[in-house]
C-alpha cells in the first residue's frame, strides 16, 4: 500500500476567500495547501472592475502568513453592464477570467446577469483577449426544479453561448451532474470544468442523514448517487477536461445553522486530503497530480507550478470547528478521520 503520495505543487481553480477579518482567518489554509487559487468576485459589493480587482489582490496579498508566495489569480464579476473596454483593462492588470453569475443563482448573485444577450460585445471582447468565461451553470428560474437546474442550464444557456462563442474557453464550475460530465466531455478543447471534493464525496442522501445537515448544503445542491458516481469517474480519469475546485464557501456556524441557511461548504481547510480519499475510494491515487496541479494551469495558459507537497498515509481528526474573525466556521468532515495527511512544510 502507498504510504506517501508527493505531487507537483496543486492550484485551487475556485476559491472563496472574502474580505476583511474572515480572508485573513481562512487565506493561512488555502496558502498552505496551493500555490495559487482563483478568487471569486462574489464580495459585496461585487468585484466588478480591474481597478477593484487589483486592490483586492493587495488586500490578499498583505494577509498571506509571512514567507507564503501564495498567489491569488483574481477574477471580475460579469454584469448587465460591464463594459467591454474592461477587457483590455482586466488583461492588464493580470485579470484571468469573468465569472457568470446568473442573477439570484447563488451567494451573493443579485448583481449578476438577468439576460446574457446583454453581456454580447463583452464577450466577443474576452474572447478576442482570450480570457475564460467560468459559469456557475443554473438557472435560477423558479419554475425549474432545484436538482435540474443544471442540465436546464446546458440546454438554455451552455450550448446557444458554445455556439455563438466558438473561439471562448469556458470553465463550466463546480459540474454537479451527469450531464454536466457528458456535456463537458462532448464540447471540445475550450471548455473545461471544476469539481469540488462535496460534490465527489457526498450524494443528496447525505443532506437529510441523521436530520438536516446544513453544513453539507451548498450550491448548486448535492445531487443523486448517479449523478456523484459519474463526477468520481471524470475526475479520476486523467482527462485534461476536469481539475480541482474547492469551491470553499466560509459561512460562519451561525449562519449554516439558522432558518435561511448560507449555501457554501469549507472545504479549504483539508482540500487534497478529501480529494486523497476520493481518488484513493477509486483506486485511482495516480491520476490525483493531474488533476489537481496540470490540468488547471494548462487550460489557463499559465506554467505549472514547481516545487512538491506530500500526502501521508495517516488517521487523523479534523477539527471541528476553526476560529473566523469573531465567529467559528466548521470545515467539511469537521470532527471525522481521515486517512491521508498533507506533511507541514
Ligand atoms: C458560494 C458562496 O458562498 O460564495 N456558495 C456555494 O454554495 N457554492 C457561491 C457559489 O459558488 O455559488
Ligand atoms: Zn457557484
Ligand atoms: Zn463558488
Amino acid at each position: 500500500m502507498v504510504a506517501t503520495l508527493t505531487l507537483t505543487r496543486p492550484d485551487d481553480w475556485h476559491l472563496h476567500l472574502r474580505d476583511g477579518a474572515a480572508m485573513a482567518a481562512v487565506l493561512p489554509a488555502s496558502a498552505r495547501q496551493f500555490a495559487r487559487a482563483v478568487v471569486m468576485p462574489n464580495l459585496r459589493p461585487p468585484v466588478t472592475t480591474a481597478a477593484q480587482a487589483i486592490a483586492y489582490r493587495e488586500r490578499i496579498r498583505a494577509a498571506r502568513p509571512a514567507g507564503s508566495s501564495f498567489e491569488p489569480l483574481m477574477t471580475l464579476y460579469l454584469t448587465d453592464d460591464t463594459p467591454p473596454d474592461e477587457i483590455g483593462r482586466a488583461r492588464q492588470a493580470g485579470v484571468v477570467a469573468l465569472k457568470l453569475y446568473p442573477a439570484g443563482a447563488t451567494t451573493n448573485s443579485d448583481a449578476g446577469v438577468t439576460d446574457l444577450r446583454k453581456t454580447r460585445a463583452t464577450l466577443e471582447a474576452m474572447q478576442r483577449e482570450g480570457l475564460p468565461l467560468l459559469v456557475h451553470g443554473e438557472v435560477s428560474d423558479p419554475d425549474v426544479d432545484l436538482f435540474d437546474r443544471e442540465a436546464v442550464f446546458i440546454d438554455r444557456h451552455l450550448i446557444p453561448l458554445r455556439r455563438d462563442f466558438p473561439g471562448l474557453k469556458i470553465v463550466f464550475e463546480h459540474i454537479t451532474t451527469r450531464e454536466g460530465v457528458q456535456y463537458v466531455q462532448g464540447a471540445g478543447a475550450l471548455t473545461a470544468a471544476t469539481v469540488t471534493p462535496q460534490h465527489l464525496l457526498y450524494n443528496r442522501n447525505a443532506l437529510f442523514t441523521g436530520g438536516l445537515q446544513p453544513h453539507l448544503y451548498c450550491l448548486p445542491v448535492l445531487k443523486a448517487e448517479v449523478h456523484r458516481q459519474a463526477l468520481v469517474v471524470a475526475a479520476t480519469s486523467g482527462s485534461p477536461k476536469f481539475f480541482l475546485g474547492t469551491d470553499s464557501a466560509p459561512h460562519a456556524v451561525h449562519l449554516k445553522e439558522h432558518a435561511g441557511g448560507h449555501a457554501g461548504c469549507y472545504t479549504a481547510l483539508c482540500a487534497l486530503e478529501l480529494y486523497a480519499r476520493v481518488f484513493d475510494a477509486a483506486g485511482a491515487l495516480d491520476q490525483l497530480e493531474g488533476f489537481a496541479s496540470f490540468h488547471g494551469a494548462d487550460f489557463y495558459g499559465l506554467p505549472r507550478n514547481r516545487g512538491t507537497v506530500t500526502l501521508r498515509r495517516e488517521r487523523w481528526s479534523v477539527p471541528e470547528t476553526v476560529p473566523f474573525g469573531e465567529a467559528t466556521l466548521k470545515p467539511l468532515c469537521g470532527g471525522e478521520t481521515l486517512d491521508w495527511r498533507l506533511v507541514a512544510d
